[in-house]
């Protein structure tokens, strides 16, 4: 039933919601912090519950069955958990390359971005990727330098990498004192405040013994947070010495010479804000997630980007409206239904509201919102903006979909990213081929996988991904869901690019071996099979432009 809502309580809902996406290259350390961040948060009540949630969803879901024979995460999930009064949801991502179509699309619903990089590591190739993809989509981006209790480059030299591969200022909100087995703790910049590291505190959510840290650095006495031991305090005096003494140099160094943090910078993306601690030791997460909150960008409250004609005279409050970032065919394989998830972009989503469907016009129902929890679901009463909502929908949306419930507005589409691996597929069971070209078909509308027609009479398909692990989910899921085989043959693409000429007299010139293609939104683009053939191709046909990125959908 229908509640009313003053501007005012929905002007709250928005200022106390954050919502980010959590990106990483696999094993830097991103199910353990999220696991300690759903701690504090009170979601979960145990370490090791996401694991351990993992791994009963597996048994659950046979799709999930890949996940678990393989070690990686498939596909994105929704977290959702609250500290003190904000709301925080977390869109954890695939860490594995060949499933980073899935990560760039929900950095779609994210308002930041926060990236785990390994201290002992420094910066990989991965992670790499992903700073561009925020930097071209305009994602304001939060470091957490994970796993300083192991010995590696220096936290200064972590910055300049920083700074250098990714052409970005690095500006930190903490420092660590030392790291390795020397690792004594955090100073907090802005407060200069030290919190005193400890190995023996059990209670996970018990607050860091802090410091002043020019106190820290002018008096003798003991580091150790709680009762110190002769051996502790000898060992302490030592490291007094050095290690107190180079994170007071780094420090000033930071402060006097390194970039100061400015908002705008940030939030336009040329800044990243740096914290650092150990999601496996629990220590700096408290800093990390207040600082956080503070600084991470609470959901828009500007007008829709494209308000169409009809926006004129829109009522005074704004009406519910969002898009889909990610559909999700049998996430539960008792149901074998198919989930879209909504980012709450204005208004307030209220259980079984009538909304509009932008591209097509059509009016539906949402019945059944859900709250996904991982692969859990909970039906939702109400959401607002930053929210994530799971909607059951056979077949009505689609990736990319704008909805609104009365005031008309069209959001940017859900961008597809240029593919890297290419293959024909045949179902070579002829019986069961209606089922192979219904799965294919849904796989394709999931964005599991790419799909391009050839323009020749036969039309013929070509899979498209980005990594060959994209491939072997489609084929997985082929089979298990579908009951479906299919015979893959590989071809010899690497590139694919969408292109567009005003002109329609000028021919391309397209290289040897390359091929014609249309998407399976119809938008006209061009396969190259090298780095040479691209080149040439752009350079042969000034006329044209070539997109390596497509916002069709
Ligand atoms: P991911 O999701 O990014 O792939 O990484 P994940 O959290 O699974 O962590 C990868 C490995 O790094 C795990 O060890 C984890 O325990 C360890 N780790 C995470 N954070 C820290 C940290 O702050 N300090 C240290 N020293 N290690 C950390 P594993 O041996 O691969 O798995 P497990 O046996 O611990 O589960």
């Amino acid at each position: 039933m229908s509640t009313t809502i003053t501007r005012k309580q929905l002007e709250e809902a928005r200022l106390h919601r954050r919502t980010f996406a959590i990106i990483s290259h696999p094993d830097a350390g991103k199910t353990t912090l999220t696991e300690k961040l759903l701690l504090f948060g009170g979601s979960i009540e145990v370490a090791g519950a996401v694991r351990g949630r993992k791994s009963q969803r597996s048994a659950r879901s046979d799709w999930m069955e890949l996940e678990k024979q393989r070690g990686i995460s498939v596909s994105s999930t929704v977290l959702t958990f609250a500290f003190e009064d904000t709301h925080i949801n977390l869109l954890d991502t695939p860490g594995h390359h060949d499933f980073s179509e899935d990560t760039y699309r929900t950095l779609m619903a994210a308002d930041c971005a926060v990236m785990v990089i390994d201290a002992a590591k420094g910066i990989e190739s991965q992670t790499e990727k992903l700073f561009r993809v925020c930097a071209a989509r305009g994602i304001p981006v939060i470091t957490f330098v994970n796993k300083i209790d192991r010995p590696g480059p220096s936290s200064l030299e972590i910055l300049g990498q920083i700074e250098k591969e990714f052409s970005i200022e690095a500006v930190p909100i903490n420092w660590p004192v030392g790291n390795g087995p020397e690792f004594s703790g955090i100073v907090d910049i802005a407060s200069n405040q030290m919190h005193l590291f400890s190995t023996d505190s059990s209670d996970f959510r018990a607050a860091a013994v802090q410091r002043s840290w020019p106190e820290v650095l002018e008096s003798n006495d003991s580091l150790e947070p709680t009762k110190p031991s002769p051996h502790r305090n000898s060992l302490v005096q030592s490291l007094k010495s050095e290690v107190l003494l180079r994170a007071a140099e780094e420090l000033e160094l930071v402060k006097h010479a390194g970039q100061e943090y400015e908002r705008e910078r940030f939030l336009g993306g040329q800044q990243t804000l740096v914290f650092f601690g150990s999601a496996l030791a629990n220590f700096g997460m408290e800093l990390f997630l207040r600082g956080f909150i503070d600084l991470c960008p609470p959901p828009s409250a500007s007008p829709p980007p494209k308000p169409t004609e009809a926006s004129e005279g829109a009522r005074d409050l704004p009406q519910f409206s969002g898009f889909v970032f990610k559909i999700q065919a049998n996430l539960d394989p008792m149901h074998r239904d198919r989930v879209a998830f909504i980012r709450v972009r204005t208004g307030r989503f209220e259980r079984d509201m009538d909304v509009t469907i932008a591209r097509s016009g059509n009016r539906v129902r949402l019945p059944r919102a859900l709250k996904v929890f991982g692969r859990e679901r909970l039906t939702m009463e109400e959401a607002f903006p930053g929210d994530i909502i799971g909607v059951v929908c056979p077949g009505e949306l689609r990736l990319g979909d704008s909805v609104y419930e009365d005031t008309p507005v069209r959001y940017p589409g859900v961008p597809q990213f240029p593919p890297e691996v290419f293959a024909s597929i045949d179902c070579p069971d002829t019986s069961r081929r209606k089922q192979f070209d219904r799965g294919l078909e849904q796989l394709v509308e999931e964005g599991a996988v790419q799909l391009f027609y050839g323009t020749g009479r036969q039309r013929d398909a070509i899979l498209a991904a980005v990594g060959e692990l994209q491939f072997d989910v489609v084929q997985f899921r082929l089979e298990s869901e579908y009951k479906a085989p299919s015979r893959l043959h590989r071809l010899p693409y690497a590139h694919a690019r969408w292109y567009h000429c005003n002109d329609r007299q000028v021919a391309m010139k397209s290289p040897y071996g390359a091929k014609l293609v249309n998407d399976s939104f119809g938008s006209p683009a061009i396969l190259i099979q090298s780095d040479w053939d691209l080149k040439q191709l752009e350079r042969n046909n000034p006329d044209f432009t070539f997109d390596a990125i497509h916002e069709t959908r």
